[in-house]
């Protein structure tokens, strides 16, 4: 019962914020886990990044990640980039998901944006090429190890808070 009132009167809140509470708790329960459970279309199925996450790789999908990305997605790809409360949903935390999805999944996202999905995320295959979409997954793969800890750097530059 304490609950049901809690939840009456943050949608209540959220009204008077001007957002919709049914599309708010639409995105929080099922929005994010939809888009992440569709089928990677067929011209994306299965595709495994083919360049090596080597320094020129990581260079080139640095320079891109700081050229398209870090507005929305974050310094570390931790969905807090400077232009990330404009939109809703939010950029999510790319530097989680880009270890719990797959090669093809990332491609896809990248490559066609949020249109399908009527979020804000850009389609980047008419403005990057495949190569540079490739580097950038591989760069934002590098912000968390492959044991879903942070990077050293992250910890260094305080992301962690003290
Ligand atoms: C205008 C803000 C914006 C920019 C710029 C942007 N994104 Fe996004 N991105 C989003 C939003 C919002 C979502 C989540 C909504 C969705 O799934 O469509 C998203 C989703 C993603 C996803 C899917 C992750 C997941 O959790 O399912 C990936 C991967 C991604 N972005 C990578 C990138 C890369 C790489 C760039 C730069 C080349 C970039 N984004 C630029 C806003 C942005």
């Amino acid at each position: 019962m304490k609950n049901t009132i809690r939840l009456f009167i943050f949608s209540i809140f959220l009204t008077a914020c001007g957002v919709n509470p049914v599309s708010y708790y639409y995105e929080i329960t099922t929005g994010k886990e939809l888009r992440q459970n569709a089928p990677v279309p067929g011209e994306y199925t299965g595709l495994k990044n083919p360049i090596e996450p080597d320094q020129y790789s990581l260079m080139s999908g640095e320079s891109t990640f700081l050229e398209y990305c870090i507005f929305c997605h974050g310094e570390f790809g931790m969905g807090d980039g400077e232009n990330a409360k404009d939109f809703y949903p939010r950029p999510p935390q790319i530097a989680h998901t880009s270890h719990m999805m797959a090669d093809d999944y990332l491609f896809w996202r990248i490559s066609e944006g949020g249109e399908e999905f009527r979020t804000a995320m850009v389609a980047f295959k008419g403005r990057l090429s495949e190569k540079q979409r490739w580097d950038v997954i591989n760069y934002v793969r590098t912000f968390m190890g492959p044991d879903g800890m942070m990077s050293g750097e992250m910890m260094s530059d305080g992301i962690m808070g003290d």
